[in-house]
């Protein structure tokens, strides 16, 4: 079974979450570290390449950018919004900053919303889950969204080094994480299935009937 992406689109930004969308196809939002490769995993994931800018300033990603993606996988059509989350832990992000993101994510996740499907946290391949990473972890755990841990970078792994990499995440987060590189792709394919998975989920459980990934109604 291959992922076919058929439309890929940014929608907008926002920096505010009073003007979050109400209604739409349902959300995946990802979550990881400043830098840890969010935007490059939207290009892999949609299969184009300057899709989602990539910073060359870390932290400068600092509202939640909307794209749309319309895909087939596994002879059904679908479509979400998939949603970058600025970064958290960029050192130099002044306080302000920091109570701008929490303000943004609870907005993102407000009950009344109810559009997000889940979660894909993304950690650095390379080195071990940091605290504010768990803290991030548990923090969605507590949200109660359904989470995917992804590992990236992994082609700057040996293969050894990637399966050692894996236990540490796997202890730390109670959750084996997915192998991800957006330089070699791997990874691509399993994390389309496991947010299908995400989607399926949440469009089956009869109070999000409305969020059906099949309804094309304009947004
Ligand atoms: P912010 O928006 O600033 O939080 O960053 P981000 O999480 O969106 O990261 P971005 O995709 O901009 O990538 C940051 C840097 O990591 C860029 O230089 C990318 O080219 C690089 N990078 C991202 N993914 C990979 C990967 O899988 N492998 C390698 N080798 N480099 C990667
Ligand atoms: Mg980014």
């Amino acid at each position: 079974m291959t992922v076919t992406v058929q439309r890929a689109e940014f929608i907008t930004s926002y920096a505010d979450p009073a003007g979050l969308p109400r209604g739409g196809p349902a959300e995946i939002v990802l979550v990881g570290r400043s830098n840890v490769g969010k935007s490059s995993l939207v290009n892999t994931l949609a299969g184009r390449r300057n899709l989602a800018r990539k910073s060359a300033t870390p932290g400068k990603t600092r509202l939640l950018n909307y794209y749309l993606l319309e895909f087939r996988l596994g002879g059904r059509r679908r479509r979400l919004h998939l949603v970058d989350a600025p970064g958290y832990g960029y050192a130099k992000a002044p306080r302000s900053e920091r109570r701008r993101f929490d303000a943004l994510m609870t907005g993102l996740l407000d009950p009344q919303r109810d559009l997000v499907a889940g979660a894909v946290q993304i950690f650095d391949s390379r080195h071990p889950a940091r605290d504010n990473d768990l803290e991030a972890w548990d923090w969605l755990a507590e949200q109660e969204l359904p989470r995917i841990a992804v590992m990236t970078k992994t082609d700057k792994l040996s293969n050894n080094q990637r399966a050692r990499s894996r236990s540490a995440f796997a202890r730390a987060l109670g959750l084996e994480p997915l192998i991800f590189s957006a330089v070699d792709g791997s990874g691509r394919h399993e994390l389309w299935t496991a947010m299908t998975g995400l989607l399926d989920a949440f469009t089956s459980d009869p109070d999000n009937a409305a969020n059906d990934g099949d309804d094309h109604a304009e947004t």
